[in-house]
């Protein structure tokens, strides 16, 4: 501005007012509004320096230039405040028109499915595993009957071995035994004969076959399918999935498997989980114990129930996979993944997890990883 405005200088600031308005007519935007805000009504505004004036003037001028520059601020706040509404409502007019959403546009009508929750638990468990530096392992779903059974130490007229208890399998080629195969003890040919082959009743095959192609020391867990000549109900269902864990190293004792049961209880079902052993019989362990779990959240409130099973792995179960029994102790243990599933959300029908309904999965399937 090259010079002050008087204060008493009426056309001079009648010319200022109109300035303003021309000024705040024209802004579109927030941005120049602004900048005339800043020219018309800022500290270094006319209208602002000529009121600075005023206690220079003379006492009889002063109410005349008051009242001067008093009309004019008011007509160019007037016009500033129009200019307002008007670029706020034109800001909010284009906003509307850019980010209009079309509701009639159809969407798309594709469910986007979800895991099931048997992969997700299975993975969580791998995980489990994982983290304490075990392998994972893996086994055939047809299997050789003597993994299966006699490797195992199931004697040749174990009530297991029955058909009423096991899937026979017939016509089948060849056998993938590819872990194991050609050790000493375990069945040496290509397997073109097609008798004893089972649909593995049970994942601790896999312990055998680990042990002859992998050697000591050995940690490895192996969930996997499993196959019982069982009819489907609430509590069964033929095919089901296990978990097998199994640990052969020198030194290693009962405390070693209670320790890592716990570990697994609480990884699994919170930190107040913590499991108990019963005697028991299996095969394959001596001792032997059925595992059972205590947690807070168990459906019908805490307590105990049965998990799974374990026990110290059977002399004679390493010896019959080539590994010396005088040097080397193991612990195994193993358990449903449907069972841990039904205990850990309390569901009550088993077939539920059977029957691929995507209602099913997206309520327990996704925690945690996502599609
Ligand atoms: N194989 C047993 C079953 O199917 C479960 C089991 C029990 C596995 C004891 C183990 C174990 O490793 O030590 O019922």
């Amino acid at each position: 501005m090259s010079e002050t405005l008087s204060p008493l200088d009426e056309a001079g600031i009648r010319g200022a007012v109109a300035e303003a308005q021309t000024a705040f007519t024209a802004a579109t935007t927030h941005e120049e509004l602004k900048a005339a805000r800043a020219a018309h009504i800022g500290d270094s505004a006319p209208i602002t320096l000529a009121n600075a004036q005023i206690r220079h003037l003379e006492k009889k001028d002063k109410p005349t230039a008051g009242k001067l520059l008093g009309a004019a601020r008011k007509e160019i706040m007037a016009a500033f405040n129009a200019a307002t509404e008007r670029v706020d409502a034109a800001e909010l007019e284009r906003a509307l028109a850019t980010e209009t959403v079309d509701v009639t546009v159809p969407v798309s009508a594709a469910p986007r499915g979800a895991r099931h929750p048997l992969t997700t638990l299975a993975n969580d468990i791998e995980d489990f595993f994982i983290s304490m530096g075990w392998d994972i392992a893996e086994g055939p779903e047809i299997e050789h009957e003597w993994f299966n059974f006699d490797s195992l130490n199931f004697g040749p007229d174990h009530p297991a071995r029955q058909m009423q208890d096991t899937f026979y399998v017939q016509g089948v080629e060849t056998v993938g035994a590819k872990e194991g195969h050609g050790e000493p003890g375990a069945p040496t040919s290509s397997l073109e004969e097609t008798e004893h082959l089972v649909l593995r009743t049970h994942t601790s095959p896999v312990q055998s076959r680990s042990l002859l192609s992998r050697g000591v020391p050995l940690y490895i867990a192996c969930p996997g399918k499993v196959f019982r000549t069982d009819a489907l109900d609430a509590t069964h269902t033929p095919v089901f999935h296990q978990v097998e864990a199994l640990a052969v190293d020198e030194g290693l004792t009962m405390a070693h498997l209670k320790g890592t049961l716990d570990h697994f209880a609480r990884t699994m079902f919170g930190p107040d989980a913590k499991t108990r052993l019963r005697p028991s019989y299996f095969p394959f362990t001596e001792p032997s114990a059925e595992m059972d779990l205590w947690f807070p959240q168990k459906a019908g409130g805490p307590g105990w129930i049965e998990w799974g099973g374990c026990g110290m792995v059977n002399p004679a179960v390493l010896a019959n996979n080539g590994i010396d029994p005088t040097r080397y102790t193991g612990f195994a243990f193993g358990m449903g993944i449907e069972r841990t599933l039904m205990l850990r959300n309390s569901i009550a029908d088993m077939r539920d997890m059977v029957e691929g309904d995507v209602r099913f999965s997206t309520q327990f399937g996704t925690t945690g990883r996502g599609i």
